[in-house]
């Protein structure tokens, strides 16, 4: 059975059951910023499952777009996904364990032909927040499955909640037996080598569990299952993982056609983070290096990576995503609108990536070979860091590269600078700014860059008087004060921004010199000179851009800026004018 037969069998089910089908909600949630993505069927519908009243009803059903994330550093293996398709059904106060119980069974042995005997269920096995849930395993018995077949675990296994807070209770999973040897005569479902495979998870929420951990009674006990796509597709087709079914395989010959060295491992990887960007970004998503747009760039570029591993001309890009689409545009048509767009910030972003790798490669050989000269097998925070800082590359990237030589890279030591580095520059420019940049992030930091940027095309459209009076910055926008007399016209304004815009779409490098004051005024960097710096100065310099003396910190390319557009000018006192400007990704 293909993924899409599989889909519409699970909502037409629970149509016929009574179920509203309600359309899946966009990967990237609306209206929620406390969750980077979707990542279960029920998130969208929380304020329901607390009792408001829904539109369509009391009994729903869908597919829902999901990513996970944290086990991202894990695809390659033979299962896990970050992109994945959950199918749901929800009873908001309506039916609860025993109709919940006979669909599901109903679903698995009559819709989809399981055999009886190939499911095991679990149950929780209760503790001081909950009784044991006896009347589910009633249920299950009483739907046909064995009491052999029915375990109970505690709160590891048989307990959902999406985070730490929130609607939450005991669950029952169904299990498919493939059939593979047990393990070991103890071999159970809770095991994790391969013989049992979770297919379904229905959660009975009756609770909240609040901030301070305790459990309070819902106002209606509500039913949120959710069973996976994919793995439902690989096990109905008897394949050994989900790249082996319709939804994947064709990805993977053509990169075993392309591949110059092959690599099942890159194949997998490059194949799932490609699926996975293509879906964030045709709801919206941007590459970034903040939240959801640095989920979105890690995928491209692990993905930039491993196609370069697998040897594979990245010219090949565009035509994968081709054919990734066509592969999936039946099961999401929003893909082939998009399709244009997918291509363009998939490919850009490539394009930025490698720029990145190839400044930084020739200091990480170096590092290499002085890790060699010493007879170490790990690459030193020192190093690491420096590769972060001054040539961009993510630690994770240099990892990468490390552990191809059969190198280690020490995390720890990285993490301890990276922390000092945060806090230097945060007293730095607490100093520098005088609370001008309250809060120290990556947000903040490509503002700061974004005003150097600005500062200069002042001076390049109005004159060299257009003089820096003073900066603030917030995560959300740059306000910037200079000298000059009137107001800037629309067509002043538009040079500007359309300035800035050109120099990001540069992907200039910024670099840091250390300097004397006199040394910095000799090179013509511009700066506040009547304040009072310290004997050495630092100097930033954006490519043949501008030159400036700063606390920094900045970005390390002009690229990572995004989008930049000046949002008001106005007024700030006699002879200084103000602008506010946004980064949008
Ligand atoms: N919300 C439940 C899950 O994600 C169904 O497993």
């Amino acid at each position: 059975m293909k993924a899409i037969e599989i889909r519409n069998k699970y909502l037409n089910f629970f149509k016929n059951h009574g179920h509203k089908v309600i359309p899946s909600a966009p990967l990237i949630p609306e209206n929620d910023p406390s969750v980077l993505f979707t990542t279960a069927g029920m998130q969208p519908l929380v304020p329901y499952l607390l009792g408001e009243k829904h539109p369509e009803g009391t009994r729903l059903t869908d597919y829902q777009k999901c990513l996970r994330t944290n086990d991202i550093d894990e695809v390659g293996d033979n299962r896990h996904l970050t992109y994945f398709e959950m199918l749901g059904n929800w009873s908001l106060g309506d039916y609860f364990k025993e109709e919940s119980v006979a669909m599901s069974f109903e679903f698995l042995t009559k819709e989809l032909g399981i055999p009886v005997e190939k499911l095991s269920v679990t149950c929780f096995a209760g503790d001081e927040d909950a009784p044991k849930d006896t009347v589910t395993a009633e249920c299950w018995k009483k739907a046909g499955i064995p009491e052999e077949r029915i375990y109970f675990y505690g709160k590891d296994d048989n307990w959902w909640i999406a985070g730490e807070e929130g609607p939450c209770g005991p669950d029952t999973e169904m299990f498919y037996d493939t059939g593979k040897p047990a393990c070991s005569p103890e071999c159970q479902p809770s095991c994790d080598c391969g013989k049992y495979v979770e297919i379904w998870n229905n959660v009975f929420m009756e609770y909240y569990k609040t901030k301070d951990g305790k459990y309070e009674k819902l106002k209606q006990y509500n039913v949120d299952t959710g069973l996976g796509l994919e793995r439902m597709t690989m096990l109905l087709q008897g394949k050994e993982t989900p790249f082996d079914t319709e939804l994947f395989a064709p990805i993977m010959q053509k990169l075993s056609e392309l591949a110059k060295v092959d690599n099942i491992e890159s194949r997998r990887i490059v194949t799932e983070h490609l699926r996975a960007s293509m879906m964030v970004i045709t709801d919206g998503g941007r590459p970034s290096n903040v939240d959801r747009g640095y989920v979105l760039r890690k995928l491209i570029r692990r993905m930039s990576r491993h196609l370069n591993k697998l040897q594979i001309d990245l010219s090949e890009l565009a035509g994968l995503i081709d054919l990734n689409i066509d592969i999936l545009k039946e099961l999401y048509p929003e893909l082939e609108k998009n399709r244009e767009v997918i291509k363009q910030v998939i490919i850009e972003e490539k394009d930025k990536f490698m720029k990145t790798l190839a400044h930084g490669e020739k200091e990480f050989e170096k590092a290499i070979n002085k890790a060699k000269q010493e007879n170490k097998n790990v690459i030193d925070g020192q190093t690491i860091f420096k590769l972060y800082e001054t040539y961009g590359f993510p630690p994770e990237i240099t990892a990468d590269l490390a552990a191809e030589q059969g190198f280690k890279i020490d995390n720890t030591e990285f993490e301890k600078l990276f922390k000092e580095h945060q806090e230097k520059s945060r007293m730095g420019s607490e100093q520098k700014f005088k609370g001008g940049l309250a809060e120290q992030n990556e947000k903040t930091i490509a503002y700061h860059t974004a005003t150097h940027l600005l500062h200069k095309a002042l001076q390049i459209v109005l004159g060299e008087h257009a003089k820096q009076k003073g900066s603030n910055i917030t995560t959300e926008r740059l306000r910037f004060d200079f000298s000059h007399p009137e107001k800037m016209t629309k067509e002043q304004l538009q040079k500007v921004e359309d300035i800035v815009n050109e120099q990001i779409a540069r992907d200039l490098p910024v670099t840091c010199e250390e300097m004397t004051l006199e040394e910095a005024k000799a090179s013509g960097a511009t700066g506040l000179f009547e304040n009072k710096y310290g004997e050495k100065v630092k100097v930033y310099t954006i490519g043949d851009f501008s030159k400036e003396i700063c606390g920094g910190p900045h970005v390390s390319h002009t690229g990572e800026l995004g989008h930049f557009k000046i949002k008001k000018e106005e007024s700030s006192s006699a002879g200084v004018r103000r602008i506010k400007a946004v980064l949008s990704d």
